[in-house]
């Protein structure tokens, strides 16, 4: 995709050109959605095609296009798959919450059955998994088709994304002539949070959840995406079968076991209501270390001449039911708010409640996130909560979903103490008593303190320490602490790290002669803060904490500068463009506000330009900036961050203080140069199949290609997998070489 002019930086011609490739590709891509099966894009690419339409549109409102893209009603992918209509109608479960409906569904069957109390009847108990229910269809053996569950009767046809998962086998040997096999697909907590960190890396939207990630991954318009998400599939029921499997529940849970499917290791027999509530009780306790998500137990009558006997409501069996878990939510009180601030001086509001026990965790804190949440606003300023606040001393409601961190989720005003005051979010920093200022657009109220903020400083050397960035061995978010704390050894700012060796040595009270500390200890940290005088120049970058940039733009950053000393020029030189952008933003924002208030309609870019032609930004001062801002994942917001981190005499002096004690800042690893595609500009188009767009782009990347998102003269290669479009259309035109995903694996070595 053509990301590389921001929409910040676009000119009104090249914004209009702009607007005109991207309503034609949109207009593509809509045409493929809802055609045969070759999307062209994926959900993302889609999405992002669209928000960079919306953006430019926002920028430019007279440039808005007749037919714009943002009027249309977007393809729902939905639409994109097939429907197929299930042999046998997909059911829901009945649910049971307490012990005593257990009771009742045994009662019932029982009563429908005219079976005595005592007289034997058997279930089987199986965890429920938090997934979303598939149904395979089986021909002679062969997988011919995948549906989700739909309203029961048309589910999705996803075969070729069921195709990419392992636990789903795509041929079956001894299997009925006709075999549905019906279960879960669900993402297991390590691939979660794997898959979310990816995602971060890549600047991609996280999931709520598994259930969500594996939803949103098995529902892809790109096989190839699906595949490069590791789902799992259990199987625990069947649709249409043309021969029995089995006599009972248990026997076909084996044979589909036998047939090459996960089925769920807990599946037991139980032949009474204590036993089926024993197994639930087992079930529960090892919910937490199963390593995916259930929400329940699912007991279904052993016997399949009883199950056939006993049928189906309309949309649930007879012969199951789900006992559920208790809802992980309880209802405390507040007793306190208190803030807490971060790195970039965010002031972060967190719940004291009086301790209570959700989901078998005991709570005491919880977060609130922001004077917004509180007030009971959200982020686009609606009411949540209908609008209802949230007090010191009220009633909350407690949410805890898997790992995450506790939410305050609700107010009970019912319970509110008459003496209840509203919460005034603190416009001082309660640190440092700095003032807390919330920007324009900004959810957050942060501390102006920078440096002086002893919880700013504080957090920003637990930063630097951190992992990602300088890593020394035996320092510690703990230790950074206690040593920002220290009267003989302080270590207040990154540099004091460095010169902590000198300064023991000349204290008299050795940090060998310390508790917790021993003459090997300090001297292992010595060495180990010794051995990172020589440090990447990424992990440096990252290492200082400037808001916006994070590991990916410290890596863009330094691949794009090469050095330190290339970087800090360009950031000052950029100094007086950055201060005159910043100044046109203002100008705009006021140009807006005076518009609504007068009525009329804003000229926003005109009030932007006339502010930066009296800027009169000198020449060297636009090149950098605009280098800075078109660099690869850099953008305007970062620019700015990064600008005015560099240009602050006190964070400038701390910084340059810290270079001083390095031995060396190494440059970027030079990307490979003798790869076949070194220095070529590669666009990928078209489906891939063996990897996603962004493995794609990554290890092109890493062979020293550049990757582009549209055709132009500039292209040297074109990768076009089915569903290529206009892409390759104007590749031939230009006569520029065209090869499929296959030729692409075998030029790079990877086939
Ligand atoms: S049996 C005819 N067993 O729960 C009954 N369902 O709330 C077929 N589910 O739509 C379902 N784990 O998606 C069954 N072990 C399990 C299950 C399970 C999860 C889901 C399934 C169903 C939903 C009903």
């Amino acid at each position: 995709m053509n990301e590389r002019v921001a929409v910040e930086a676009l000119t009104e011609d090249q914004a209009r050109d702009e607007l005109g490739r991207l309503a034609d590709i949109l207009a593509r891509a809509n045409t493929a959605y809802h055609g045969d099966d070759a999307p062209e894009m994926s959900d993302a690419d889609y999405d992002a095609f669209k928000q960079r339409n919306a953006a430019i549109e926002a920028r430019f409102p007279h440039l808005k296009r007749a037919d714009s893209p943002s009027d249309q009603v977007g393809a729902d992918p939905v639409e994109a798959f097939g429907k197929i209509r299930h042999a046998v109608r997909m059911l829901s479960l009945s649910n049971a919450f307490e012990a005593e409906d257990v009771v009742d569904f045994d009662r019932s069957i029982r009563s429908y059955l005219n079976l005595k109390a005592d007289a034997p009847l058997a279930y089987t108990a199986e965890p429920k998994i938090d997934g979303l229910s598939l149904s395979l269809r089986y021909e002679a053996g062969r997988l011919v088709h995948a549906a989700t569950r739909g309203d029961g009767v048309t589910g999705e046809n996803v075969t070729a994304n069921a195709r990419t998962i392992d636990e789903i086998p795509t041929r079956l040997t001894d299997a009925p002539e006709v075999l549905e096999v019906r279960g879960e697909v669900y993402m297991s907590h390590a691939d979660f949070e794997a898959l979310n960190a990816r995602q971060t890396d890549r600047g991609q939207k996280t999931f709520a959840n598994p259930r969500n990630a594996a939803a949103g991954s098995l529902r892809q318009l790109d096989a190839a995406i699906t595949k490069a998400r590791p789902l799992r599939f259990f199987a625990y029921a069947w649709g249409e079968v043309s021969a029995p499997l089995a006599d009972t529940q248990m026997q076909a849970i084996d044979r589909l076991g036998a047939l090459g499917f996960a089925v769920n290791p807990l599946t037991r027999l139980c032949r009474s209501v204590d036993e089926m509530i024993a197994h639930y009780r087992r079930i529960e306790d090892q919910r937490a270390t199963l390593g995916y998500d259930i929400d329940g137990v699912v007991y279904k009558v052993d016997d399949l001449a009883l199950q056939q006997r006993l049928g189906f409501r309309s949309t649930t069996p007879r012969w199951a039911i789900a006992h559920k878990f208790p809802a992980e939510l309880a209802w405390t009180r507040l007793d306190g708010i208190d803030i807490q601030v971060g790195r970039t001086g965010a002031l972060s509001p967190v719940a004291r409640l009086h301790p209570v026990t959700v989901g078998g965790v005991v709570v005491s804190n919880a977060t609130l996130h922001n004077e917004d949440y509180i007030a009971g606003r959200g982020a686009k300023g609606e009411e949540i909560r209908g609008g209802k606040d949230i007090r010191v001393g009220d009633w909350v409601q407690v949410y805890r979903a898997g790992d995450v961190i506790p939410k305050v989720a609700d107010v009970d005003l019912s319970k509110r103490p008459e003496e209840a005051e509203p919460y005034r979010f603190p416009d001082t920093c309660p640190e440092c008593g700095s003032p807390a200022i919330r920007e324009e657009g900004d959810a957050v109220r942060r501390c102006t303190g920078g440096l002086i903020c002893p919880a700013q400083a504080v957090e920003k050397l637990k930063h630097f320490v951190s992992r990602g960035a300088m890593d020394i061995e035996g320092l510690g978010a703990k230790q950074v602490e206690a040593f920002y704390h220290d009267d003989h050894l302080p270590v207040t700012e990154p540099a004091d790290i460095f010169t902590l060796r000198a300064r023991d040595a000349e204290n008299l009270s050795k940090l060998a002669n310390r508790d917790g500390w021993g003459e090997t200890s300090a001297k292992n940290l010595f060495q180990a803060i010794d051995e990172k005088r020589i440090i990447p120049m990424a992990r440096l970058m990252f290492g200082l904490g400037i808001r916006h940039v994070g590991e990916v733009a410290a890596e863009d950053l330094a691949r794009h500068y090469g050095g330190w000393a290339a970087i800090t020029t360009a950031l000052d030189a950029a100094r007086p463009a950055a201060l005159a952008h910043r100044a046109a933003d203002e100008a705009a924002e006021a140009e807006r506000q005076v518009a609504q208030d007068e009525g009329r309609r804003a000229r926003v870019s005109d009030a932007r330009n006339a502010a930066l032609a009296e800027a009169d930004i000198p020449p060297r001062a636009a090149e950098a900036w605009a280098d800075l801002i078109n660099a690869d994942g850099i953008g305007p917001v970062m620019a700015l961050s990064l600008s005015d981190a560099f240009a602050n005499d006190h964070e400038r002096a701390a910084i340059d203080r810290l270079v001083a004690e390095l031995t060396e800042i190494e440059p970027p690893e030079s990307r490979a140069t003798d790869s076949p595609v070194a220095g070529k500009t590669v666009v990928f188009t078209g489906s891939l199949e063996k990897m996603t767009r962004a493995e794609a782009k990554a290890r092109a990347e890493a062979l020293g290609a550049k990757v582009a998102g549209s055709v132009s003269a500039k292209t040297d290669l074109l990768v076009a997998g089915p569903g290529a479009g206009s892409k390759a259309k104007k590749a031939a035109e230009l006569d520029i070489e065209t090869i499929d995903e296959d030729g692409w694996l075998t030029l790079i070595g990877d086939a």
